[in-house]
Order: C-alpha cells, then structure tokens, then sequence
C-alpha cells in the first residue's frame, strides 16, 4: 500500500482519486507545521503540495521512503529539485489546470488600473461620488507587450486582440513563425518596454528573469505604462517599482504576486494611488482548484503504480501510450548496463548509447536513464533509479551520451551500449523479440543470442577441446543446473567466451574452483533480476 501526505490544501475532487481505494492510504494534513512535515515525512510514498509548503533538502533527505513530488500548480519554486533529483524522488506539476485563471486575473488587474476600479469603489463606500477624479483610459487600440509566450502568454494574447489591442510579444525560446501563427509580433525586450502602453509577465522566476524589471528597464517605459505581473514576485523589483511609480514615470502596477509572500505590510508599494494589488489570487478559482487537484492526483497516481511519467519536472514525460511501447526497452536497457556493469573490469569512463530502428521514433533518454540504472545497481544498490541515475553518474565524472543512428539495424530497434573503462572498451547490443522480450545479441564483436534473465555466468576460457565438457562437470558435481549456453569466439584456437544461463547463484567455493583451472581465464557471475 502507498502512503500519501497532501500537505497543502487541495480540492477535495483530488483526494477523492485516491479514497476507496486499497493501494493507497491518505493523510490530508493542509496546515502541517515545517517541524511535524520533517518528523512524517519518512512514512510517505508521495507527497502532494501547493505552494504552502516548502519542500527543502532537509525534507528530502528525510523522505527515505518518498518516490514523487506532485505539486498541484505550476511553479516549482518551493521544492527543492536538484535535492530531489539527487535522493531519486520524480517531481511532477500540473501546468495546464489553472492557465485560464491566470490569464483572467491579468485581465482583472489590467481593467483594475485602466478604470480604477479598486479606487473607485473604496471612494464610493466613503459616500464620495468622484466621477472626474476616476476617468480611465480604454485597451482598445493600445499596445500591450507580453513578456512570455508560454501557456498563460498565449491565452492573454488571444484575449487582448478580441479587445483591439495591438500585441508585441518578448520570448526568447519562441520563434517568429510561432509567433505570427499567434498573430503577434515578436520584438526585444528593450522594444516591448519602449512602446507597451500595458506589460504583462507570464516568465518563470529564474536567475535570467530575476529583477528584469528593475531601475534601468522601468526607465525605458512610457509614462503612460502600466505593468501587471501575475508571475512570480522577484521578476519586478519592488524598491525601484515603488520610487518609479512614486515620481510618476510610469502609471501603474498591478500585482498578484510578491517577492516576499506575505509582503511587508509598510511597503511603499501600499502606500501609492495608482497599485492595484491581490495575494497570490491567479490560481484561486474553484475550476483552476479542481483542476489542478484532479490533475495532479492522476499524475501521482499512474507514476506510483508504474503507468507513466506526465508533467515532469526533472525527468522527461512519459504518457500511458508511450509508456506501453518504450517500458520494454527501458526494462532491456536496464539489464545491458546491469550485464557490462559485472562484466568489465576498471571503472567506468564513458558510456554511448546507440539507438537504431524504431524506437528511434521515441524519447530515448528514459532509456539511457535505464542504461545507466543497471549501470550503477551493483555499485550504489538502493540509492539508484531512473530519476538520479544519469546525475549521479556524472558526479563521478563519466562523460554520458545517446545517439539516434540512422544506419540500419538488422533489426526492427536495437541498442549498441559501448562502456569505456580504464582496462577496456565493451560492446553489448540488445533487442526485442516480438516488442517485449529482451534479448543480448551482440558481445563485442561477436554475434550471439542471450535471454538476459537470473543467474549468469560469463566465462574466458582457452578454446580447446573438453574445456566446456569440464565447466559442466565442476558445475554438475555441485548440483548447479544449466539452462542455456552461448559460446563465441574471435580466432579459432585462442580465447573464446562461454555464456550460462544457471538456476541458482555460484557459491564462492564453486567459482575458486573454477579459477583455479588453466584453461578458465576469467570468470564472472551476473545477477539480472
Ligand atoms: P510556461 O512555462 O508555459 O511559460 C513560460 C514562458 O516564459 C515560456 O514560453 C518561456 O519560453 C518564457 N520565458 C522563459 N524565460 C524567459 C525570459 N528570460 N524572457 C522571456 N520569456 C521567458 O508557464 P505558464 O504556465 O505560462 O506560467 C507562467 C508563470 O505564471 C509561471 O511563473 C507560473 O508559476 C506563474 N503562475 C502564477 C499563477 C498565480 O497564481 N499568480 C498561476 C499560474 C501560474
Ligand atoms: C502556480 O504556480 O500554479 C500558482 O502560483 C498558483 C498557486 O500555487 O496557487
């Protein structure tokens, strides 16, 4: 059975996915304290959160048992994710249920500070009636500049030309042809601020866009503007938005979000006429709720139970389609670095993966990722899965790297796993007979057939006559049973390799046995699960 803590709150369509439900237990403790979260959290499986809660290194590092992170929203800035990535626990968001909601919060601080209307509606209920003093101005016909093109970008774009405003857009991972499909124009951002006349950020916090709108970027704006940030608070800095607006050289701000949440109540920004402010109210709507609970929970759900991998944050998605077609190969890849990882000798200095066929079709990094699992089991048991491995590989310095080749493969897919070492280059080809059963079909040069499956044995032995009637004698006088054997070799009469498939593990007496005899030259014995 799973344990779950949804540690936030969460719309109660979401923790219904997971009630009456026997592979799974919920705890929904929305107000946990950071003390009580770090004293549970060792009990959990999942964690599911909001922005409330701050999932840090510390927490990670006491999450022994923790496999996902899902977090109900978009930003991942309060979790931990390198820490995350390191412990093995897959982070995941649900980036689409609250983009709508987003969007229209810009829109309701947009016409807020184009009509005053927070103003107006305060000076009323004080039994004014200022008509003059309230005058707005309209969004038809003005520029409003979109700094992020992203999902909540696109929606703003598609509503601002059903105002009649004319679009200039600033997204430097979007393309001029995406952007006129949009039907905006792509600009830079000095150009954006020098001619918006409204600005809206829909950006990530990030170490690029971390106070872009600062002194020097507010002095490129008309004094005309008004700037809304329903991203993340750190975009704007708040001092030098606070004295541009105090001496007039910009006309307004509207903000949803700040750099410090809850902000300081005796900042300058609460003391000036023309800010219009809400507390992290983009995502509060009952749909935005529900879905992102919905979405999430589905998310935390399938990747407990082995289904699939969607919205991703430090592990490429996989969804349940996919998943059925790759899971296969992932399974292969991981037992051809298991296979290599006992068989070469020296440590590991660099891995290619080379992939032909079909799967070429896919995302193949999952499968590296498996590649390198197998790896690193024999070394790191219990500390590797598919999230950490390729990180943890190359903290010890091994240069990674996956190839989609277009040469033919006699086969519908393989994949060619060149390990260097510092004794030797190995080679090891994989494949899958009928789309599902794993099968080793080339060692270095030779071309051969092995089912990759429970105990092995990989011997050099000197090709000469009665040299494998001798291996099964010693292996038969110990009651050890042979499934399968493979042989190969490069020249006739030299060294040769001989591969089994063997019931039950060697005793260490068996293999001394065996290495003590001339003609064995190396003797390995490989556990594939
Ligand atoms: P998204 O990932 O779909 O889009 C972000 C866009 O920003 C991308 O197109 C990316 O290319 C662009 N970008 C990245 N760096 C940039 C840079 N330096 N300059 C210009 N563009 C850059 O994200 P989204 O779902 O549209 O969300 C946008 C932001 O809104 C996020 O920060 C998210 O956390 C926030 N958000 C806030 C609320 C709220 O309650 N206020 C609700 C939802 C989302
Ligand atoms: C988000 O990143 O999804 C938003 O900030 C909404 C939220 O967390 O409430």
């Amino acid at each position: 059975m799973y344990k779950i803590l949804i540690s936030d709150k969460l719309a109660q369509e979401g923790v219904e996915i997971f009630r009456n439900d026997r592979r799974f237990q919920v705890d929904f403790k929305p107000e946990v304290s950071a003390g009580e979260l770090l004293s549970i959290i060792g009990r959990y499986d999942a964690l599911i959160i909001r922005s409330r809660t701050k999932v840090t290194a510390e927490i990670i590092n006491k999450a022994k048992k923790l496999k996902v992170i899902g977090r109900a929203g978009v930003g991942v800035d309060n979790v931990d994710i390198p820490a995350a990535t390191v412990r093995g626990v897959v982070v995941m968001n649900a980036p689409s249920g609250n983009t709508i909601s987003a969007c229209e919060q810009a829109f309701a601080l947009m016409l807020s500070l184009a009509r005053n209307i927070p103003q107006a509606d305060k000076s009323l209920r004080e039994g004014k009636w200022e008509r003059n003093k309230f005058k707005g101005t309209e969004l038809y016909n003005k520029t409003l500049g979109i700094v992020g093109l992203g999902r909540i970008g696109r929606e703003v774009v598609k509503r601002a030309l059903a105002f009649g405003m004319k679009v200039i857009c600033y997204d430097p991972f979007i393309n001029e042809e995406a952007a006129k499909g949009l039907g905006v124009f792509l600009g830079d951002l000095k150009y954006l601020l020098k001619n918006a006349d409204f600005i809206t950020i829909h950006t990530p916090l990030n170490e690029e866009t971390k106070d872009m709108i600062n002194a020097s970027t507010l002095r490129l704006m008309k004094p005309n503007c008004r700037i809304i940030n329903c991203a993340r608070g750190g975009i704007v800095n708040e001092k030098d938005l606070a004295e541009a607006l105090a001496k007039n050289k910009i006309a307004g701000a509207g903000l949803d979000v700040f750099e410090k949440e809850p902000p300081d109540k005796n900042s300058l920004l609460f003391s000036l006429p023309n800010v219009v402010v809400t507390p992290h109210l983009g995502a509060s709507t009952k749909e935005a709720q529900v879905n992102v609970a919905i979405e999430i929970a589905h998310c935390v759900k399938d990747a407990l139970l082995d289904k699939g991998l969607r919205n991703t944050i430090n592990f490429p998605s996989l969804d349940p389609e996919t998943y059925k077609v790759v899971a296969p190969y992932i399974n292969l890849a991981e037992k051809m670095g298991l296979f290599v990882a006992q068989v070469a000798g020296g440590g590991i200095s660099s891995v290619l993966v080379t992939y032909k066929g079909e799967i070429n079709r896919y995302n193949i990094s999952p499968i590296t990722s498996a590649v390198v699992k197998g790896l690193l089991k024999p070394v790191l048991e219990g500390e590797v899965n598919f999230i950490n491995a390729v990180s943890l590989i190359k903290d010890r310095g091994v240069a990674v790297e996956s190839v989609k080749s277009s040469e033919e493969s006699d086969y519908v897919s393989s994949l060619i796993l060149e390990v260097k070492t510092s004794k030797q280059s190995f080679v090891l080809e994989g494949t899958l007979f009928a789309n599902q059963h794993p099968r080793i079909v080339r060692i270095n040069n030779t071309y051969l057939e092995i089912n990759p499956e429970g105990n092995m044995l990989f011997i050099i032995n000197k090709d000469r006559p009665g040299v494998i009637g001798k291996l099964g004698g010693i292996l038969g006088r110990n009651k050890i049973n042979i499934g399968d054997v493979s042989l190969g070799r490069h020249k006739k009469g030299r060294e040769a390799f001989t591969i089994l498939t063997i019931d039950s593990s060697l005793p260490e007496k068996v293999i001394k046995k065996i290495s003590s005899d001339e003609d064995f030259i190396l003797i390995k014995p490989i556990a594939l699960g």
